[in-house]
């Protein structure tokens, strides 16, 4: 299994999983290909096992803060530890004592119990922040060197 940065080639492969992962609310194509484009402060990163594209991370960096925009496991693949996978990667790559951001809706159970499992904690809430009127939940990791839990 390999994590990577991902490629302009592996755009068709990610925008199939974000359909699938987000039915109801995909970004569009030009929001992907826009967080595809790695920069100093935009990374987009894939895990791939063979020819296939198992999931993609997408993040901003800056300073030492780091926001998780995007993340997503391939449907058929999802609940085997891929997702674990890949955060275990994102997070040997940022910088220690580096502080990592993201919002999940309210209700997506599976992403919030995976994120509490590697030390997220809750710090706020977005009211109907998404389109459908739902609540994001702002949830934040300080990385301490060897990915110790604070
Ligand atoms: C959220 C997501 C990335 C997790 O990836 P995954 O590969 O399915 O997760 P893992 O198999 O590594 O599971 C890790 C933990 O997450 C939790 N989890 C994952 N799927 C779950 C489910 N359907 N129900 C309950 N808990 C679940 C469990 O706590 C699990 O730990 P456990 O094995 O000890 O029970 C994936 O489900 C996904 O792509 N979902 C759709 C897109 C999405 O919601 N992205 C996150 C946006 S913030």
């Amino acid at each position: 299994m390999i994590f990577r940065q991902a490629l302009a080639s592996d755009f068709s492969s990610i925008y199939q999983i974000e359909q699938e992962a987000f039915p109801s609310n995909p970004w569009p194509k030009i929001q992907i290909e826009e967080a595809m484009v790695q920069s100093k402060i935009n990374a987009c990163y894939v895990l791939e096992k063979g020819n296939e594209i198992l999931g993609y991370l997408m993040s901003y960096h800056i300073l030492n803060e780091n926001e998780i925009v995007n993340f997503a496991i391939k449907k058929s693949k999802q609940m085997c530890g891929l997702g674990s996978i890949m955060l275990d990667y994102y997070l040997d790559k940022i910088d220690s004592d580096s502080s990592v951001f993201l919002e999940v809706k309210r209700t997506n159970y599976p992403a919030i119990k995976l994120y509490l499992g590697y030390g997220f904690e809750e710090i706020g809430i977005r009211e109907k922040y998404y389109s459908n009127g739902e609540d994001a939940i702002v949830m934040k990791k300080i990385k301490r060197e060897s990915n110790v839990l604070v």
